[in-house]
């Protein structure tokens, strides 16, 4: 296959530094704002630029547009949100979740997955389909649509859905499933974000030892 190199799309003026301290986990997105094939084509050319080992390029990208297909998707999506409360805690309904579980805003995308503009689906090679390959390029991927204005979260699937989500969209089997990114504009704001200080999670020269920040 060709190779290419891109210049640096002209739309992305964000500076990096404003991308990444505000892209956040945006759940509810605008179903009536479109997000472009354009801007899609900048998110994924964002991707195609990321770290791989040994340049190989495992990572492979299913764009799904139609309506009635992000439909579809979004009650397997749903599906597999619950089966994996169900695997891990026991629970088959928000009436099953602690009140002050952190989950209830995860729960969210669950319902609102089917009112994505567009969704992404991640995968790659299975001769390369170490994940370490694929995800920065997801991460270039986020950082991409938030500079355009275009939220997303970084989700996940359940092994009970995999075939029917693979079936509906032509997926060979030597694709290895990833992730799963919708996108669309916020219905809410992007960042700030909570993390942990760097000066509890660093170690500075021998482990335990602190950083010179506080
Ligand atoms: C490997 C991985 C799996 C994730 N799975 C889900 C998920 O299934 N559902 C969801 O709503 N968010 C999921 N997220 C998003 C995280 O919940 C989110 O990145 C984290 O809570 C930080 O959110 P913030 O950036 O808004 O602070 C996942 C993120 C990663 C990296």
């Amino acid at each position: 296959m060709d190779m290419v190199r891109l210049d640096p799309p002209a739309e992305l003026t964000m500076p990096i530094g404003e991308a990444m301290f505000s892209q956040r986990a945006i759940r509810r997105l605008d179903p009536d704002r479109p997000v472009t094939d354009a801007q899609l084509e900048i998110m994924l050319n964002a991707a195609s630029k990321a770290p791989n080992g040994g340049n190989t390029q495992p990572a492979r990208y299913l764009v799904i547009r139609d309506r009635e297909d992000i439909q579809k998707f979004g009650k397997l999506y749903h599906e597999a949100w619950w089966a994996k409360r169900r695997d891990a805690y026991g629970w088959n309904s928000r009436a099953d979740m602690p009140e002050d579980s952190p989950y209830r805003h995860a729960a969210l995308l669950a319902d609102e997955m089917v009112n994505a503009p567009a969704v992404i689906l991640v995968y790659s090679q299975a001769h390369g389909a170490a994940a370490s390959s694929t995800f920065p390029g997801v991460q270039n991927l986020l950082l991409a649509a938030r500079a355009l204005g275009v939220g997303s979260v970084l989700t996940t699937l359940h092994a009970e859905v995999m075939e029917r989500v693979n079936a509906m969209f032509g997926v060979p089997d030597d694709m290895v499933f990833h992730c799963c990114l919708p996108l669309g504009y916020p219905r809410g704001n992007f960042g700030p974000t909570s993390r942990l200080p760097t000066s509890e999670t660093t170690s500075w020269g021998r482990w335990g030892t602190p950083p010179p920040w506080k």
